[in-house]
């Protein structure tokens, strides 16, 4: 939640005049950044000198040193403009061909920030033990991959990094020559002249020829080296100038993707160029964005800086492991390569490249970095009912009646900061929330779970526990002098932060979050394990800070700036609630958390949203391209606010609003303390019985969701895909992001985002029978790829099956999902054009951490044709995949009778229907049993190249149990 907009409403910001005068230009731009300035300008005199642009950067071969097992390389750089300045290199092949490029000052003045990666890797990689180095006269070589077609290339003079297949460069570092690491120096020139005066005789000349190419390549003047000004903020820079500019081309691919979050196209737009659609590079600085643009490169409230580079003949990856402030400039020399300029504040270069080269391997690269979504609680996939605020416990049991009343499925209430009392999180408000446990109790007795908000701004009053534990215990972040606790504004007043970077706040905070009484201080006995936590301003936004957040030359632990940590600040938030909701009972239950901010691995515990958007169309769209984009960074549990965060959806908005919100990974509808009421069960008819309709809808795909989940949990690959990673080859699909499959599943969406709309135009990528939804319809796409136009009036979302899927839903009604955990499945199969069809169901109890002790049912549904037969069966996926099961855990075994089938061992399947069979049956049979109860409506087989409704076989009841083996015979 959050924005400028709203302050005049609360007392404690009238102490703070500044903040009324918020305004979207509170945000830098590029040019009010000193070293993205220095950066651009770096890339504007290598353009401007075009040929005779070199690179000052080259590898001193005489200092190349191959580690024992040959994967690690190590060699001295150095730049021709600073000789006395060293620079040491390392590249690493891992064991999976990934190859991490590290560069850093060595015996620099100071130390430049190297532990980014740390926070982000989930493990420390395994080198590789096959591939070995070689160093000749003019690079460092290894080659490797199956079929000896990769290969990596380290060039000594001017220094460059290419990765390279089939001879066709993939990936370029410093091929544009714009690499310029900033060595730290002292501030005054005369002390340095002096410095180097001292030196032996001779050298004095060639300082004047390096302050003479420093003028050339570095720029005139000392641009913001020492001390930058913002609007009313200075920073006082004590490190001076440190950022880090590298190119990395792409000169074989055409579309680049990734580096959320930002408001824009998924196949993201460039902004350098004659028509770059953007003027300022993409801004990676977590930022609290009031009523951020539908269209932008500006920051938003997580990064993570991942890229894809793709084309039709591969896909290639790399991870810039940076916590600092980045820019990224995009462009397309031609529409067949790419061109990208990283510009970071400070740090390392530690950069990963993912040779790939198909997107489902670049995802499994990076998971193997940073780690994939552990599975959520199954709750959590269902319906959340958030406002600012919910403003009593009577105001929610009030509305979860309603939701019961008119028969809405939801699972989830939230609360937002109107809670607790003064801002104080954990401590309740006790006019307004008497009653907490008593009525998280309420709302938990069909199964249901409350999230409350606990903010990382800590009101600075003894009186608070959570502050003054802290406080004594030395565990805030400190201002720039690095003695006593930086403060700053927020909701809360004056507040302090915690410094999650010291290992001392970890344990006390999860203690925190214990539901019973502890011995050391406070904890949350006012909760119970059914409420779940929503981290939210944790960039941090701070209302009188620079860019409304924290100044940069404040201090964390180690005596790191928070410059330095910026980007990864809110991750670690985030990550250390979510520990403290898993271990805060006896038993370890997944929690949910959900985050705004986040970093690269945040994936692996936590939810986002795209924070506070606008109840706009533009908005609605854009919301569906951001959660794509998260996706192909590994950040997949994410969702926009349905209706829209500021504004008042008139129910055609709404209504299509929650068709988005339905076809998202992260479901929850949510509102701005100014805005009307807009529970789903205050629309008038038609609109309410259509949104029943639509939540409805998301219940009976659960099992789709869920089973989506799973394989993410081991590949990597995103909940929510976009064409490029269904359909590697298929240009046309290249940038096309507002319509998308659900994990394998076959399911293929178009919300539709747009006003008055009857109808729409959905591509359909390959020769293929993609049939209706609903209507069981069957169009067409071609091997050239197809559009088809189909009906979306506001009762209608474009839903489709790809031929050859089979989805397992659950298609009765009920309030909350946990209910629905004994209901039977039905089986929708939709042959494909050659008869066959196939699908995925997982299952386990959703909730605890038995499913990584192997209880759990992952089946496969095949159907097969064979002469004048069809036949449709289930087996056993984990007993034949034990390693590739669930959250990357490996089973020992696999026991088909452990206690989570025990538990769900009459679950049968009531319903099959199957689509696209060429001509009614004589008979349909569970295989070795008796003849079943089913009804055949003749129509457009699947094997026909015509549209039309297809043909409909509906078998009732075959009494077939889920967690067995079985089969059904149709012929
Ligand atoms: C985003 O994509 C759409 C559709 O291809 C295009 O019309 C629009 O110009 C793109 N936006 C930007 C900022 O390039």
């Amino acid at each position: 939640m959050r924005s400028g907009v709203i302050f005049g409403v609360l007392a404690a910001l009238l102490a703070f005049p500044d903040a009324l005068a918020l305004k979207a230009n509170d945000f830098k731009t590029c040019s009010k950044s000193g070293f993205c300035r220095r950066g651009r300008a770096l890339s504007a005199r290598a353009q401007e000198a075009q040929a005779s642009w070199k690179s000052p950067y080259s590898l001193d071969p005489s200092s190349v040193s191959i580690s024992p097992d040959e994967a690690t390389v190590k060699a001295s750089v150095k730049s021709s403009l600073y000789p006395d300045i060293k620079f040491g290199l390392e590249l690493r092949i891992h064991d999976d061909g990934v190859v991490r490029v590290i560069m850093d000052e060595v015996d620099g003045l100071r130390k430049r920030y190297n532990e980014a990666a740390e926070w982000a890797l989930v493990a420390e990689p395994k080198m590789s033990k096959t591939i070995s180095w070689t160093a000749g006269k003019k690079d460092l070589r290894a080659v490797y991959g199956e079929k000896k077609n990769i290969q990596i290339v380290v060039s000594y003079d001017p220094l460059r990094v290419t990765l390279l297949r089939n001879g066709k460069e993939q990936i370029v570092l410093n091929g544009r020559g714009l690499l310029h690491m900033e060595h730290f120096r002292s501030k005054t020139v005369k002390e340095t002249s002096e410095e180097v005066a001292s030196d032996s005789s001779g050298e004095g000349q060639e300082v004047l020829q390096v302050e003479n190419v420093r003028a050339w390549f570095e720029g005139e003047s000392e641009d913001d080296w020492w001390e930058e000004t913002f609007s009313s903020w200075t920073d006082s820079k004590p490190k001076g100038p440190e950022s880090l500019s590298l190119d990395i081309s792409f000169p074989n691919h055409g579309n680049v993707y990734g580096i959320p979050q930002h408001a824009t196209n998924l196949s993201l737009p460039s902004t350098t160029g004659d028509d770059a659609p953007y003027s300022d590079p993409y801004r990676l600085y977590n930022a609290d964005v009031f009523e951020y643009l539908a269209s932008s490169s500006m920051s938003l409230y997580g990064s993570i800086p991942v890229m894809h580079a793709h084309s039709a003949d591969s896909t290639v990856g790399v991870f810039n492991a940076v916590g600092s402030e980045t820019w990224i400039d995009i462009s397309y020399p031609t529409k067949k390569s790419t061109h990208t300029h990283w510009i970071s504040e400070s740090g390392i270069m530690d950069v990963f490249l993912l040779p790939g080269p198909t997107p489902e391997q670049i995802f499994t690269q990076y998971a193997r970095l940073t780690g994939t979504t552990a599975l959520p609680p199954h709750w959590s996939l269902g319906y959340h009912q958030c406002r600012w605020n919910y403003v009593s416990s009577d105001d929610v049991r009030t509305v979860q009646r309603r939701f019961d009343e008119e028969d809405m499925p939801v699972d989830v209430f939230w609360l937002d900061i109107e809670y607790a009392e003064d801002h104080k999180y954990f401590i309740w408000d006790s006019k307004t929330f008497p009653d907490p446990v008593k009525m998280t109790d309420d709302v938990a007795a069909i199964g249901r779970k409350m999230v409350v908000i606990v903010d990382p701004h800590l009101k600075r009053t003894d009186s608070y526990p959570i502050y003054k534990e802290a406080s004594d215990m030395d565990i805030l972040v400190k201002p720039k002098s690095g003695e006593g606790e930086y403060e700053g504004w927020c909701w809360s007043g004056s507040s302090s932060w915690i410094d999650h970077f010291n290992p001392a706040s970890w344990d006390w905070w999860i203690s925190k979050f214990k539901t019973n009484k502890i011995d050391t201080g406070f904890s949350w006995t006012q909760s119970t394990e059914d409420i779940h936590i929503w981290n939210d301003m944790n960039e941090p936004s701070i209302f009188n800070g620079p860019e409304i957040t924290m100044p940069k030359d404040s201090i964390h632990y180690g005596g790191w700036e928070h410059r330095d940590v910026h980007n990864i600040n809110g991750m670690l938030f985030h990550d250390n609630t979510a520990q403290a909701i898993r271990f805060r009972g006896d038993v370890p239950k997944r929690p949910f958390v959900l985050t705004r901010s986040f970093y690269a691995g945040s994936q692996r515990i936590s939810a986002m949203w795209t924070g506070d958007n606008l109840g706009t169309w533009e908005h609605m769209a854009v919301g569906i391209k951001m959660v794509l984009a998260n996706g192909i960074a590994g950040m997949t549990f994410a969702g926009a606010d349905v209706g829209g965060f500021f504004g008042n959806p008139e129910p055609e908005m709404l209504i299509r609003w929650y068709q988005v919100g339905i076809f998202s990974p992260f479901f929850r509808a949510h509102a701005h303390i100014d805005t009307k009421r807009r529970e789903p069960f205050l629309l008038e008819e038609p609109y309410k019985s259509i949104v029943r309709d639509i939540l409805r809808l998301r219940y009976t795909m659960l099992p789709i969701w869920y089973t989506a989940f799973r394989e993410n949990s081991v590949t990597g690959l995103p909940i929510v895909r976009p064409h490029y990673v269904m359909f590697p080859k298929d240009p046309v699909g290249f940038a096309i992001d507002d319509q998308f499959f659900i994990g394998s599943s076959g399911i293929l969406v178009k919300p539709i985002t747009e006003k008055e709309i009857t109808e729409t135009t959905v591509y359909l990528p390959d020769d293929q029978v993609y049939y209706d939804y609903f209507t069981h319809y069957a169009y067409r796409g071609s091997s050239q790829g197809n559009y088809v136009t189909v009906r979306a009036e506001l009762h209608q979302i474009p839903v489709f099956i790809r031929g050859g899927s089979i989805l397992p839903t659950r298609e009765r009604p009920r309030r909350s999902s946990p209910l629905m955990k004994h209901d039977p499945f039905t089986l929708r199969v939709a042959l494909s054009k050659s008869g066959t069809a196939r699908g995925e169901l997982y299952l386990d109890d959703g909730v605890t951490y038995s499913h990584q002790q192997g209880e759990l049912v992952w089946r496969e549904f095949v159907a097969e044709p064979s002469a004048k037969t069809t036949r449709i069966s289930s087996k056993d996926l984990a007993s034949a995949n034990p390693s590739q099961t669930v959250d990357g855990v490996m089973l020992e075994t696999y026991n088909p009778k452990n206690a989570f089938v025990k538990e769900i061992e009459e679950v049968r399947v009531e319903k099959v229907v199957v689509l696209g069979l060429s001509n009614k049956p004589k008979s349909v049979k569970v295989e070795n049993g008796a003849e079943l109860y089913w009804e055949y409506i003749p129509g457009v087989p699947a094997s026909d190249k015509k549209e039309g409704t297809s043909s409909v076989l509906h078998i009732k009841d075959p009494k077939v149990i889920v967690t067995e083996d079985w089969a059904i015979v149709i012929s």
